[in-house]
């Protein structure tokens, strides 16, 4: 098994505790970092609908407050036949700390795409249009 596919294994083992009562939609993710450090997250949903956090915001939230902040890999993995993209939030959150992020998709049976981030997120915005702090 190379580093790619254990990374896709990682997000599907993690997405077995997605908790997701409401959508009953699962997903899993395991992000990369610089190191070959593997963080994993999944969905966790509430009954307060809005307050759902996406698994791949879990996944790099876990590997930030643990100190990393360079990032190579992500797999997303949801039973879907045509590929579980991330959301447009976690694209902006992502971008944040790995423009260049290798965006591997899979679902129960294989990898279904690849992305680079920067192509899922064209034109984003970020800290360099802000002004200088002073
Ligand atoms: N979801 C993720 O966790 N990641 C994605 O890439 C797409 C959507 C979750 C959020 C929510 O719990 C459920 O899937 C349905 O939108």
């Amino acid at each position: 098994m190379d580093a790619c596919e254990r990374l896709v294994a990682a997000a599907r083992d993690v997405r077995a505790r997605a908790w997701a009562p409401y959508s009953r939609f699962h997903v899993g993710a395991a992000l990369e970092a610089a190191d070959g450090t593997i963080f994993t997250g999944c969905n966790v949903e509430n009954a307060s609908y809005g307050l759902t956090i996406c698994a791949e915001r879990v996944a790099l939230f876990r590997a930030i407050a643990d100190g990393h902040r360079r990032f190579t890999r992500l797999a997303v993995v949801a039973d879907t036949v045509t590929p579980t993209s991330p959301c447009g939030a976690c694209r902006q959150v992502l971008y944040e700390f790995a423009p260049d992020l290798d965006v591997v998709l899979a679902n129960l049976t294989g990898i279904t795409a690849h992305h680079r981030l920067a192509d899922l997120l064209p034109d984003a915005f970020n800290g360099g249009l802000l002004p200088p702090t002073s």
